[in-house]
């Protein structure tokens, strides 16, 4: 696995978030999720009461800005539905549910960066800074739900498992699966109301994980064998 900062270019670094970010974050929400309220001071201070060292931002280093926000929680996988929203694994954004004892899971509850400083690997940086973590925990996989905002043109055309084959096989390019594959996630299965506000992917969302090969996984803790709630 190569370092984060090899992938950020040059005048931004890596570190974890802080209160001075809270703005930033908020207002990178707003362009990225204009149809949802930014996350709250609140909501913010909770995340990093719960997991200081999970919650990752890129800076700019000249203006001191929070430009990319990576946020993340241990789970106990087992204890969720495969097809559980993203309200449900976050514990209504309080991550309450975090449970570094008990849990066999990162869980990467959100990935964003300025549309502003978008496409020049700040997205990558993030990813690699919460694997890190995973590996100095010893912490078998990360797993998050992906949007999927191509969708929405293809959801009449398409069903969402054929969609995403098409985006795995390069036929079709989603400007976030496609992202988080180029970044070696894994597909496990598509999901219905994993943000139900999320319009652009029609309501639908990609299960993902990446394994850390370091450890090995815990008996019986395939993420794909969960139960659903709703069938496919
Ligand atoms: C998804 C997101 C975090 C990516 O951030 P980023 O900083 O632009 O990503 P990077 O520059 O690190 O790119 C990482 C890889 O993804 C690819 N990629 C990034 N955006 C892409 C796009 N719109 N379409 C296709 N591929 C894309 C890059 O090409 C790169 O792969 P490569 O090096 O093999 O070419 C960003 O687009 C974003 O904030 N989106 C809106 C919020 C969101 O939906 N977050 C995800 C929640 S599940």
């Amino acid at each position: 696995m190569t370092s984060p900062a090899t992938h950020l270019p040059a005048g931004y670094s890596l570190r974890v978030m802080e209160e001075r970010d809270h703005p930033s974050i908020a207002a990178i929400c707003k362009a990225v999720y204009p149809n949802e309220p930014p996350y709250s001071h609140a909501e913010l201070v909770a995340h990093h009461r719960v997991f200081p060292e999970g919650q990752f931002v890129v800076q700019h280093d000249e203006s001191q800005r929070a430009v990319g926000g990576h946020f993340t929680l241990i789970v106990r996988m087992k204890s969720f539905f495969l097809d559980d929203s993203w309200e449900t694994v976050t514990a209504g954004d309080t991550f309450a549910d975090h449970d570094p004892a008990h849990g066999e899971t990162l869980y990467g509850a959100d990935l964003i960066v300025d549309p502003n400083h978008q496409h020049h690997g700040i997205g990558r940086a993030l990813t690699l800074a919460a694997r890190e973590l995973a590996v100095a925990r010893r912490l078998w996989r990360m797993v998050g739900g992906s949007r999927m905002p191509g969708y929405g043109k293809y959801v009449n055309a398409l069903p969402p498992d054929t969609y995403i084959a098409r985006v795995k096989e390069g036929t079709l390019v989603d400007p976030v699966l496609t992202a988080h594959l180029h970044d070696g996630w894994d597909v496990l299965a598509p999901i219905r109301g994993y943000l139900p506000f999320d319009v652009e992917s029609a309501g639908w969302s990609a299960v993902i994980d990446w394994i850390n090969q370091n450890c090995p996984p815990p008996a019986g803790e395939e993420v794909d064998r969960l139960p659903r709630h709703r069938p496919l």
